[in-house]
């Protein structure tokens, strides 16, 4: 009688059997298990770079609708624009990019940066408002200046005899003694190793206003603690009027300024290792 449990006449070949489809289950589960991870990985690379790309868009979206249903334009032109933009593109990388004054021209800057670091100081606290209404994306913060224009003179002499102004020894935060040196800035600003920096305010086109020294001395000593690889790029506009050209010549420095177009002036400035008298 044949038993009623099974009895292999070849149990080599059971255990060829049972070993194949233990193994066939083990490459079945990891194939399912990797094809799932591939199409979690692949939905959530797309869904991140449908993030990244709509984050993108958007900003430039929204720049192409301002600009076009607007009647007022950036005061820059197209060819003193274009020296900030080839910058901007030829880093080839989102930059951190800093701009003195909020006006007609912000969302233009902050969407030719997509995914960078466009930050914004601004003099005039209820201006910051007006513009932040339109235009909440944009990220800025209110600057107390302590100088006026009619001060020019004066605190290019001071620089003699101000050791807190000397290009050795000159620093930001908490500078109260030096004038020139926007010392109340928030963290970020000091924090940040700023690639890009633009100087278009704060007003200077009559005597009591602020005038732009203490943002040329600023961003030259912003520039020369840059502790990563390459420059900084700083552009000052207004250069058809004698404090944006002279100091910009003093502290920005001749020699570092690449280009020059319209009204506007591009720097290069390298960091310095070594502490120098003089800013040029
Ligand atoms: C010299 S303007 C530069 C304007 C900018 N380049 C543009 O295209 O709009 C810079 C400063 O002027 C002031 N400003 C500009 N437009 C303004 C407006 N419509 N109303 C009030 N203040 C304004 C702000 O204080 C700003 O920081």
């Amino acid at each position: 009688m044949q038993s009623r449990h099974f009895k292999p006449e070849k149990p080599w070949l059971l255990g060829f059997v049972v070993i194949s489809l233990l193994g066939g289950a083990f490459v079945i589960t990891s194939f399912i298990r990797d094809t799932n991870t591939g199409i979690f990985c692949k939905a959530s690379s797309a869904m991140r770079s449908a993030f990244v790309s709509s984050n993108t868009d958007d900003l430039q979206l929204q720049a192409i609708r301002h600009y076009a249903t607007s009647t007022i334009v950036p005061q820059q032109s197209f060819k003193e624009i274009s020296i900030t933009y080839d910058v901007l593109r030829s880093l080839g990388r989102p930059a951190n990019f800093l701009v003195f004054g909020l006006g007609h021209d912000s969302i233009m800057w902050a969407s030719l940066n997509p995914r960078g670091n466009t930050l914004f100081l601004e003099e005039d606290p209820h201006w910051v408002k007006t513009v932040l209404k339109d235009a909440p994306f944009l990220r800025a913060h209110t600057v107390k200046y302590r100088t006026h224009l009619s001060e020019s003179d004066a605190l290019i002499s001071s620089m003699q005899f101000e050791p807190s102004c000397f290009a050795k020894n000159a620093f930001l935060r908490g500078n109260t003694k030096c004038k020139l040196a926007l010392d109340m800035l928030p963290n970020e600003v000091y924090d940040t190793e700023w690639d890009l920096i633009m100087i278009d305010a704060p007003r200077g086109y009559s005597a009591e206003l602020p005038g732009r020294m203490s943002a040329i001395f600023s961003a030259a000593v912003m520039a020369r603690k840059r502790k990563g690889s390459g420059v900084t790029h700083v552009f000052l506009h207004d250069v058809d009027r004698v404090v944006e050209k002279t100091w910009g010549k003093m502290i920005l420095c001749e020699k570092y300024l690449v280009k020059g177009v319209g009204r506007l002036w591009h720097f290069e400035i390298p960091p310095f290792t070594m502490p120098t008298n003089g800013f040029c």
